[in-house]
């Protein structure tokens, strides 16, 4: 068993282990996307919807692919439009798809959740929101009280948006910061002052918005300890009840846009390292509870006693309480997930018009889960949310089957001894581990292979 005592054993070991040249999957599904396949196409989604039962509850995410501003750091499937054509077209597809999907699901089940993300989703005009939100309304029945998420950038959000959302039903905004520092705003292409931030966070509270998250990014060129420490105090000062703290994915082969950061100003991984540790440390001495891998949240928020039930889950948006039976996404890039398995619309804008607009599902690749990759994705998400995996519950559900978990389980106790613990009915990460739960969570990943897809770094 090794001791990992002082600042520097503790450092060479992780860079030992290879936390420091890993790159692997952020595991917001299993499989990941890029093993999806055209396996799965409408038909399957077709099937798929229609098994819903009526006494299932389902969320749904809309996907809007549009920005005003590109910032260079961001590697969201989104693209720049300074014309509202364009926008107003992809509103009306939307539309077009709402219809079919609610056609599909012939039952009519409970939405539970609703979330915009994007892209920038308050790039819509108070009149096209509330057109799409009259539209979801006719075609699906959504709880009384159900939750309504909208992803907002500070910098493209006014006060009619703000009443048209609310008129809607929003009750969660999620606000992307990032980084106050202007040296740092502008080595990402994304100036953004406090004060504008704090205008919109009031406007938000004032409207009667009850939870506020704020997303904000560490490994951001020139970012030091220093800089970081002021960031993080006045996104604390903005009180909100949620924190995603993010590691910045330098992967400009995959977001051409990030091309524009010079990879000399990017901080090392060891640096990363601290820079994520201290910024932790500094949202636990305000008060939030570490939830996961890079989430935060008050000791009275939903998603802290969803934890400490053992009921987060993880999924596409990061972290959520949401426990529906399916996830219904809708527009173009956007993944539903089934309890058969993963369905993805054509990521193309116009590639994904087209299928709707000739009266087909937007679906052109997925994936169908096998029994295998249940009980691996279980191990993954309970790891990422727990830090903790109870073997003895998974054998209770899969039976003998779990024991595809045998060579990942022996491989984690040889190679994070003294970081894990792994008893017959438990795998239990240590606090000290926490940075290394995704290489962790990926001996378990059935399609990680060397020379594969090539992900962001494990810190
Ligand atoms: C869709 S964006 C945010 C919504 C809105 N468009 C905004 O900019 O405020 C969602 C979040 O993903 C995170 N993100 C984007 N690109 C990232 C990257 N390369 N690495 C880490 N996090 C990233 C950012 O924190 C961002 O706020
Ligand atoms: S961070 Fe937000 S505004 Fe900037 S490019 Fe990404 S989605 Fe668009």
């Amino acid at each position: 068993m090794l001791g990992h005592g002082t600042p520097m054993t503790r450092l060479s070991q992780l860079r030992d282990l290879g936390l420091f040249d890993a790159s692997v999957p952020r595991y917001t599904s299993y499989p990941t996307a890029p093993h999806f396949t055209d396996a799965v196409d409408m038909a399957h989604t077709e099937r798929w919807l229609a098994a819903v039962p009526c006494t299932a509850t389902v969320s749904i995410y809309v996907h809007i692919p549009f920005c005003e501003r590109l910032c260079w750091f961001c590697a969201c499937r989104t693209q720049g439009v300074r014309r509202a054509a364009p926008v107003a077209s992809y509103i009306e597809t939307l539309k077009v798809e709402i219809a079919q999907v609610a056609t599909a699901m012939a039952q009519r089940p409970k939405v539970v959740r609703l979330h915009w993300g994007g892209g920038t989703p308050t790039i819509l005009t108070p009149a096209q929101i509330t057109d799409l939100l009259a539209t979801l309304h006719a075609a699906f029945d959504f709880m009384p009280g159900h939750e309504f998420s909208v992803e907002i950038d500070p910098t493209l959000v006014d006060a009619d948006k703000i009443k048209a959302l609310r008129a809607g039903g929003m009750n969660r905004a999620s606000i992307g910061i990032q980084d106050f520092d202007p040296r740092i705003q502008a080595a990402i292409g994304r100036p953004q002052s406090y004060e504008r931030t704090h205008a919109v966070v009031e406007m938000l509270r004032a409207a009667g918005v009850q939870s506020l998250n704020t997303d904000i990014v560490y490994g951001l060129p020139h970012q030091t300890l220093s800089r970081i420490a002021r960031s993080t105090q006045q996104v604390v000062s903005l009180n909100p009840d949620r924190v995603a703290l993010f590691g910045y994915a330098h992967v400009p082969w995959v977001a051409k846009r990030q091309q524009m950061i010079d990879p000399e100003s990017l901080p090392p991984p060891e640096a990363r390292l601290a820079l994520v540790e201290q910024t932790e440390g500094q949202f636990e001495a305000a008060g939030y509870v570490p939830l996961g891998i890079d989430h935060f949240a008050r000791p009275d928020d939903g998603l802290t006693r969803a934890a400490a039930a053992g009921r987060l889950r993880r999924n596409f948006q990061g972290y959520t309480d949401d426990g529906a039976a399916a996830l219904v996404g809708l527009g173009a890039s956007a993944i539903s997930r089934f309890p058969q398995g993963y369905a993805q619309n054509a990521p193309a804008t116009a590639a994904y018009a087209g299928r709707i607009q000739a009266g087909q599902l937007a679906t052109v690749r997925g994936y169908v889960l096998r029994l295998e990759d249940r009980i691996r994705a279980t191990v993954i998400e309970r790891l990422l949310c727990d830090m903790m995996v109870d073997l003895a519950a998974l054998r209770g559900e899969f039976g003998g089957l779990a024991d595809v978990l045998r060579p990942g389980l022996k491989e984690v106790a040889r190679v994070f001894d003294g970081w894990v613990d792994v008893t017959p009915d438990r795998l239990t990460l240590r606090p000290e581990g926490k940075p290394l739960a995704r290489l962790v969570a990926a001996s378990f990943d059935g399609f990680l292979k060397p020379g594969g897809a090539r992900h962001s770094q494990a810190i």
